[in-house]
């Protein structure tokens, strides 16, 4: 394995080994097309179809319990089980290997060996390329909508409130209760939905879990261009309007930071921003005055479950780039390089500081000349006082004016859930912040800068007095599945959080069921409205337990959550998007996402879990990425769009 090939080297010799597995990294580059036309995927799915019987070669069965069953036959969270790899056609899987999640893993395992494993593990059917009758007809010209019909990056502000205001939305409360969905689109062959919508003049741009990044019409569904990245992308789009046009920013789960001309899909720059071979780029990037800000973490935390695996290395950091070439402005890294501290019980070298990644998008805050951003835990000793926190970093030099820890000595790595030699001691209690601060200015003009933590609370900041708590509530229970896991909202008046309090029926006398779809039917989710000025709840409203109770259903609301005046939407792990009254929590609207769906693209899909990235809405349309198996929940692959007729004159 990689791991053991690291055994006992220093800092100068990983970072030798990150540099040769970087060469390696440019040398594929070359060999992945970018703007990927329909005769391109379908010479690709041609090559995949036609790969010979392997009368003789590696033994695909052995590669998997010698690489792979180690993870994927664990009963443990973060990890897919095989049952959830097997729905994956073969060269999904392969993708995955090369230039997906897997790729880091992949790294000693030779080309045969790949395929070998692919095909044994694959059972899901081949992804066809789309037909031609899924691509736009010429006269829809891309952008062409009103500019109000827009919802840019995370939020539609760049404060990350995620409110958008009534002329926007196209959309209010009393149209709520009639959505229906107008239609869907099916990411082919991923288990997976989990990109963030972005929305321009009625195009939408949004990534896959295989990587494919897609321009769609709003209206219909159809396809303006598709881009291949390095990486699944799951960050949303930064927008640069410059003189040369709209340039589309994102990130991918490879690191890889790329530049579009959003008319064409055509790549401007793209650039590797973490060397770091366990990066992971989830927060979406932000962009201000030709800058863009990209957030970093990563899946080391995971990976430190491999007892031979020297944990950790990795450091949460911001990286500013020119949006006109990608030229870096400056990098903040949250925590001092890592030194060697000591040796395992396994005997393996552990490093330290390490950790404090980015999970959320920044937070802009032009009038103070600052970026907010919140970090998660450490992932090996020594604690530092940047996990945890809310940090301030200056715009242009990207130094921290301040910080304030909410939680100190979270020391935490997945190694702890199952007890083995590279969980830290007295580890945890993995309380990130993955959701990104929200600068609000309240009812009585003064700005607030609210930040919700896996623990369950809510911090409302002073952003006037270096971070100061104004006041603190508690809206969930807490836990490694958050608490509030990856977004809150704001009108103005309240902040809305929903809990995941996600909870598991194993050590709990439950029975497991399968890989890690133990969750608990029953406990989990709720929202609470909470008063912006005292931190007051307004009102709450508990999870809807699954009915009947089924494996790997929860009333978990770990989704981010989306505001619009008078109504809340909020997705959950049992598959529903729900939207509530913002003024008592009253149910409006109540859509089961769990189902087989006819798509226009005419890609097989299925909904599933709702979480991550929460619904976008702009032009009268509610759009959701529905399937999210990660944490034991439904797999699915489908962007739902719902709207209702005669929204607009
Ligand atoms: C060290 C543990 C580990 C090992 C070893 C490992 N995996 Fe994984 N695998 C993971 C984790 C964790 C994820 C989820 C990654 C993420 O956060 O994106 C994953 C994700 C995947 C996915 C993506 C599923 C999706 O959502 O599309 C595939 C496919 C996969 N692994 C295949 C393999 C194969 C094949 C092997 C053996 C060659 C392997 N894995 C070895 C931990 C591991």
């Amino acid at each position: 394995m990689v791991q053991n090939r690291l055994w006992g080297l220093g800092v100068s010799e990983l970072k030798k080994w990150t540099g040769h597995w970087r060469t390696r990294l440019t040398r594929f580059r070359s060999l992945v097309r970018t703007v990927v036309s329909p005769a391109y995927l379908l010479a690709l799915w041609g090559l995949v179809a036609s790969w010979p019987a392997a009368a003789v070669g590696p033994d695909g069965a052995a590669i998997y319990a010698k690489r792979c069953a180690g993870c994927h036959d664990q009963t443990i969270a973060r990890i897919p089980p095989r049952s959830a790899l097997e729905k994956l056609s073969p060269s999904h899987i392969l993708k995955v290997l090369d230039f997906g999640a897997m790729m880091a893993i992949a790294y000693p395992v030779t080309r045969d060996e790949r395929e070998a494993v692919a095909k044994f593990l694959g059972k899901g059917a081949e992804d066809p390329p789309p037909p031609a009758s899924a691509f736009c007809t010429p006269e829809r010209r891309i952008m062409a909508g009103p500019v109000r019909d827009s919802w840019e990056g995370w939020s539609p502000s760049p404060e990350n409130t995620r409110f958008q205001p009534t002329d926007r939305a196209g959309l209010n409360s009393a149209d709520v209760p009639r959505l229906k969905l107008k239609w869907a689109y099916g990411f082919s062959g991923d288990v997976t939905a989990f990109g963030a919508p972005t929305i321009l003049n009625g195009t939408i741009f949004i990534g896959s879990a295989g990587g494919v990044v897609q321009a769609l019409d709003a209206k219909s569904g159809c396809i303006h261009w598709l881009y291949q990245a390095d990486g699944p992308v799951r960050s949303a789009m930064g927008v640069s309007h410059d003189s040369g046009g709209i340039t589309l920013v994102f990130s991918d789960q490879n690191g890889w930071v790329n530049a579009l001309d959003a008319g064409t899909g055509k790549q401007r720059w793209k650039k590797r921003v973490e060397e770091h071979e366990g990066t992971r780029l989830t927060g979406s990037p932000i962009v201000h005055k030709g800058v863009v800000f990209v957030p970093a973490a990563s899946w080391e935390e995971s990976r430190s479950l491999d007892q031979g695996y020297p944990c950790c290395t990795f450091r949460g950091s911001v990286t500013a780039l020119r949006v006109r070439d990608g030229v870096v402005v400056w990098k903040r890294y949250l925590v001092d390089p890592p030194k060697r501290t000591g040796t395992t019980a396994a005997g393996t070298p552990t490093f330290g500081p390490s950790g404090a990644g980015i999970w959320s998008a920044p937070t802009m805050d032009a009038k103070r000349g600052l970026l907010y951003v919140t970090s998660g835990d450490n992932y090996s000793h020594p604690a530092t006082s940047t996990s945890d926190a809310v940090l301030a970093l200056d715009l242009k030099t990207g130094h921290i004016a301040w910080s304030v820890q909410t939680r100190a000595e979270d020391v935490f790595n997945s190694s702890c859930l199952s007890k083995s030699p590279n969980c830290p001691d007295g580890s945890g209690p993995d309380y990130d912040f993955g959701a990104s601060a929200i600068l609000v200015t309240t009812t009585s003009n003064k700005d607030v800068l609210v930040a919700g933590q896996k623990s369950g609370m809510v911090y409302a900041l002073d952003p006037d007095a270096k971070g100061r708590i104004i006041w603190q509530t508690r809206v969930g229970k807490g836990g490694t599945n958050g608490g509030v896991q990856w977004g809150m909202a704001s009108d103005g008046r309240n902040v809305y959080a929903a809990a995941s309090d996600l909870t598991r029926l194993s050590g709990k006398g439950g029975t497991v069921v399968s890989g890690n779809a133990d969750l608990d039917p029953n406990q989990g989710g709720g929202l609470t409205a909470l008063d912006l000025i005292t931190g007051n709840k307004v009102w709450s409203t508990p999870g809807y337990a699954c009915t009947p109770p089924r494996p790997r259903c929860s009333p978990a609301q770990s989704a981010a959550v989306t505001v619009i005046a008078g109504a809340l939407f909020s997705g959950s792990i049992d598959g529903h998007l729900r939207a509530y009254s913002t003024l008592d929590g009253k149910l409006l609207w109540d859509m089961d996402t769990r189902k087989s769906f006819a798509t226009v693209n005419g890609a097989p899909a299925k909904g599933g879990s709702l979480d991550g990235a929460g619904p976008v809405i702009a032009g009268g349309l509610v759009l959701v990425n529905s399937g999210y198996p990660r944490f034991g929940g439904e797999p699915g692959n489908v962007l739902l769009a719902f709207g209702v007729e005669n929204t607009r004159p």
